[in-house]
C-alpha cells in the first residue's frame, strides 16, 4: 500500500514546539519511527507545507497518483479551511485525518474540524504513534 502523508503549518517544528503537548520527537523521527514500525507492510511518502494553497495544490495532486491512501494532518487549517476541505472532497481515495494531540481536551476552537468532513477515520491524542495507527487503520480497511 502507498500512502501520501501531508502535514501542515508548524508541523516542521516538532521536537521543539510545545513539546509537553506535541511530544520531544521532531517530525523527521516520527516518520523514521512510523515506517519502521510498519517495515513492508505500507510506503509512506512525506510532505510538509506551512502554506494552505500548497497543501490544496498536494491534495489535487493526489486525483492523478498512484496513492492508495492519504493521511494528513492539516494542523491549525483543521480548525479553519474550507478550501482544503473542498480539495479532499474530491478524492476517491480513503483519508484519515490525523491530530498528535486530543484536540477536545484543548481550547474550544480547536474542538471544531471542518477538514475531518472528508475523511473516513479520524486519530487524536496517540501524539508519535498518530501515523503509525492511521496506516495500520488503512490496512485493516
Ligand atoms: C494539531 C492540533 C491543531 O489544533 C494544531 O493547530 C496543530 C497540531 C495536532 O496534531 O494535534 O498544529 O493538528
Amino acid at each position: 500500500m502507498k500512502i501520501l502523508v501531508i502535514n501542515g503549518p508548524n508541523l516542521n517544528l516538532l521536537g521543539t514546539r510545545e513539546p509537553d503537548i506535541y511530544g520531544a520527537e521532531s517530525l523527521a523521527e516520527i516518520q523514521a519511527y512510523t515506517q519502521n514500525c510498519l517495515g513492508d507492510k505500507a510506503q509512506l511518502e512525506w510532505w510538509q507545507s506551512n502554506s494552505e494553497s500548497e497543501i490544496i495544490d498536494k491534495v489535487q495532486s493526489v486525483i492523478t497518483s498512484d496513492f492508495d491512501a492519504l493521511i494528513i494532518n492539516p494542523a491549525a487549517y483543521s480548525h479553519t479551511s474550507i478550501a482544503i476541505l473542498d480539495a479532499l472532497k474530491n478524492l476517491k481515495i480513503p483519508i484519515v485525518e490525523v491530530h498528535l494531540s486530543n484536540i477536545y481536551n484543548r481550547e474550544s476552537f480547536r474542538h471544531s474540524l471542518l477538514t475531518a468532513q472528508a475523511s473516513s477515520i479520524i486519530m487524536s491524542g496517540l501524539g508519535k504513534d498518530s501515523y503509525y495507527y492511521a496506516a495500520l487503520a488503512l490496512l485493516r480497511k
